[in-house]
């Protein structure tokens, strides 16, 4: 009901007290997962993914393979412990299987496929906690983790979203923002080139709060590759 929504913005600041361009904090740990290939740990705000990579290896059933390229599985899921909502019944619901879908279509364009042909690279992204923006939040843990496993990228993406709250554009909408925000539009964007290799939209916005959107998007992208890029760095380097 229209009555109870609540207020996203009092004076200025988000109920969690960030003003309308900041991020939350994120942490990346790379290498944590032993029988992975590569893996990595995320934590977004209140956000706690887990990704995990296998591959490149012969892809099964055998009529799946391409022989000219890998093919990418990709799994995300939330566990059922990660919130409030309902979310146990077993096998992916739709949303889950939206967000796999999404998930590997940004990688089939940043991962060199032509290199492995027949094979196939398995990513998994489990949501162990959640607090709005978690498909944000796994892209960006899966980018790491397959740069960790040493599967060659044209680039590291990652992604967040912005918003609408009243007629305030907000970058990286927590969950209370996210249900009751005019609108929500996660972007995935390949830093080297600018490149966007994932957008949706929720809801509405004009021309200008668009681009004012992906201008904090642009923005909040430079903190979140110097993240992702240190965490590979103590590991590897
Ligand atoms: O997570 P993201 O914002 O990418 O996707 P969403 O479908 O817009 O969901 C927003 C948020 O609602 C999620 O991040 C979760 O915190 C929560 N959610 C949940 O707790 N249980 C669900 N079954 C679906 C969403």
């Amino acid at each position: 009901m229209e009555g109870e929504k609540p207020q996203l913005m009092i004076n200025g600041k988000r109920t969690d007290g960030r003003m309308p361009g900041d991020l939350r904090p994120i942490k990346i740990e790379v290498g944590i997962l032993k029988n992975a290939e590569g893996s990595a740990y995320l934590e977004w705000g209140n956000n706690k993914v887990l990704a995990a990579v296998y591959g490149p290896k012969e892809a099964q059933p055998k009529h799946i393979a391409d022989p000219n390229r890998a093919i990418i599985k990709c799994r995300y899921q939330m566990a059922p412990f990660s919130s409030l909502e309902e979310h146990n019944r077993s096998g992916p619901n739709r949303r889950a299987i939206e967000i796999s879908k999404v998930t590997k279509e940004v990688f089939e364009n940043v991962i060199l496929l032509d290199n492995f042909p027949g094979s196939e690279i398995d990513v998994f992204v489990e949501v162990l906690q959640s607090d709005g923006g978690t498909r944000a939040a796994g892209i960006t843990a899966a980018a790491v983790a397959i740069a960790s496993s040493g599967i060659p990228m044209r680039d590291i993406p990652y992604a967040v979203s912005a918003g609408k709250a009243g007629e305030e554009i907000i970058l990286d909408l927590n969950k209370l923002e996210d249900n009751y925000s005019d609108a929500d539009m996660p972007v995935a964007i390949s830093p080297r080139n600018g490149e966007i290799l994932l957008l949706q939209m929720d809801g509405s916005l004009t021309k200008e709060q668009c681009e004012k959107a992906m201008q904090l998007i642009i923005k909040a992208g430079e903190t979140i590759t110097k993240v992702q890029r240190a965490a590979l760095e103590t590991r590897y380097l």
